[in-house]
C-alpha cells in the first residue's frame, strides 16, 4: 500500500474512489475513469459483486482494490481524494429482499460515511440512485421533480426508502455544508458483468433462451420497462460528475424508450435464435406497471443521451452470458 501510495500521490493525477467498485456498474465505471487517466481505489465487501469483474485490472499501479464493508471501520489508501463516486448497494430485487438491512445500512450509514469523507477531502461526491426512488410511479414519464409514490412499508422498501433517504442526506451536505454533490437516478441497465442469476429481466430471459427453457414472464408481460447499455449509462454517470452545472442536481439516466416485458420477450427469442415460448406467473408486490425516464435534463445539462440501439446492446450481452454459460458447463 505504500509503494501505491507514492506511485498515487508522485504523479499528478485526479482520485477517485468508487464504493461498489466490483460491481456491475462499479465495475464498467474503472474502467472508463482508468481510461480518463483518473488513479482509482475500489472499495467493495463482494456481498452482490465479484472480482472476476475487476481481473482485468487489478494488477495495474494505478488501481487499487480495498475489500470491505464501508458500513464499518475500513482502511483506506492515505490519499488526497478528488472525486467519491458512491455505487454500494445491492440493486436488484432478489438481492436487496436476501440483504434487505444490509441494503438499509450501506445506504444511510454507508452514504453517511462516504459523505463525511468527501468534506473532509473537498471532493466532488456523486450518489448512485435510482429508478426505484419513484416506486410505482402515477406520472409518465417521470421528470426529476417528481417526488414519486412509493409504499414505506412494503417488500421493496428497504431498497426504495433507503434511497430516498440517501438523497435526502446527500442534499442536506449540499446545504449545510455547501459540498459539491450530484444525484442519478439509475434506470435499468444492462450489459456485460450483470449477475447471471440475480433475476433481473435480462439475464433471466437471455439464460432461459440459452438453455432451451421457456422466457418466465411476471403478470400478463403488458407492463412496460426501458433498457439502458452499461456503456450509456456509465458516460451519463461520469459527465454527471464532471460536467459543470451538477451541482447539488438530480438527473435520470435512463432510456426513455420504452418495451412491454411481451415485446422484449420476443426481441430476446428473436437475438437468441429460438422459438418463443412464455411461462407466466403472479406479478411480485409493488411491482411497477410502468417506468420511463423524462431525461430531457440530461440532455439539456449533461449533452447526454442513449446512444446504443437495443439489438446491438443486447448481442453484446448475449456473447458475454454465452461465455459465462460456456464457463460452468466446462467447469
Ligand atoms: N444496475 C441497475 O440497473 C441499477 C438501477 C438503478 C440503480 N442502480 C444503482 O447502481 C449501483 C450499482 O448497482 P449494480 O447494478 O452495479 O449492483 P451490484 O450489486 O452489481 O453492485 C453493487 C456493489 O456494491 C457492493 N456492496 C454492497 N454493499 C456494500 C458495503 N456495505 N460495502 C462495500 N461494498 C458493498 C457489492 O458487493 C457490489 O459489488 C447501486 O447503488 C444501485 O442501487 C443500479
Amino acid at each position: 500500500m505504500d509503494k501505491m501510495k507514492m506511485e498515487f500521490q508522485h504523479e499528478k493525477k485526479p482520485v477517485s474512489l468508487i464504493t461498489g467498485a466490483a460491481g456491475f456498474l462499479g465495475s464498467h465505471l474503472v474502467d472508463r475513469l482508468l481510461a480518463e487517466e483518473h488513479f482509482v481505489v475500489g472499495v467493495d465487501n463482494l456481498s452482490t459483486g465479484n472480482l472476476k469483474n475487476l481481473d482485468h485490472v487489478i494488477s495495474r499501479n494505478d488501481f487499487l482494490f480495498v475489500a470491505g464493508d464501508i458500513t464499518g471501520e475500513m482502511e483506506l489508501p492515505d490519499l488526497k481524494y478528488d472525486y467519491v463516486w458512491h455505487l454500494a448497494s445491492p440493486a436488484s430485487p432478489k438481492d436487496y429482499r436476501r440483504l434487505s438491512i444490509e441494503t438499509m445500512m450501506v445506504n444511510a450509514i454507508g452514504t453517511k460515511k462516504m459523505l463525511d469523507l468527501a468534506l473532509a477531502h473537498n471532493a466532488k461526491f456523486l450518489l448512485a440512485s435510482t429508478s426505484e426512488a419513484y416506486g410505482d410511479p402515477q406520472v409518465h414519464p417521470q421528470p426529476e421533480e417528481y417526488w414519486g409514490n412509493v409504499n414505506p412499508i412494503g417488500e421493496r422498501a428497504c431498497y426504495d426508502e433507503s434511497k430516498r433517504f440517501a438523497e435526502a442526506l446527500t442534499m442536506e451536505y449540499h446545504r449545510r455544508y455547501d459540498l459539491d454533490v450530484r444525484i442519478v437516478r439509475i434506470f435499468n441497465t444492462y450489459g456485460p458483468r450483470m449477475q447471471i442469476n440475480d433475476g433481473r429481466v435480462v439475464p433471466n430471459f437471455i439464460c432461459q433462451a440459452l438453455r432451451g427453457e421457456p422466457l418466465t414472464v411476471y403478470g400478463d408481460g403488458s407492463q412496460t420497462r426501458s433498457f439502458v447499455f452499461v456503456q450509456d449509462e456509465v458516460e451519463g454517470i461520469f459527465r454527471a460528475m464532471t460536467c459543470h452545472g451538477t451541482k447539488g442536481e438530480v438527473f435520470n439516466i435512463g432510456n426513455p424508450e420504452e418495451y412491454s416485458i411481451l415485446e422484449f420477450a420476443r426481441l430476446i427469442a428473436q437475438i437468441c435464435g429460438v422459438e418463443l415460448n412464455v411461462v407466466y406467473k403472479p406479478l411480485p408486490p409493488d411491482d411497477p406497471r410502468k417506468r420511463c425516464p423524462d431525461i430531457s435534463k440530461a440532455k439539456r445539462v449533461l449533452n447526454w443521451e442513449p446512444v446504443t440501439p437495443l439489438e446491438k446492446g443486447l448481442r453484446i450481452t448475449l456473447d458475454y452470458f454465452s461465455s459465462v454459460l460456456r464457463e460452468t458447463i466446462t467447469r
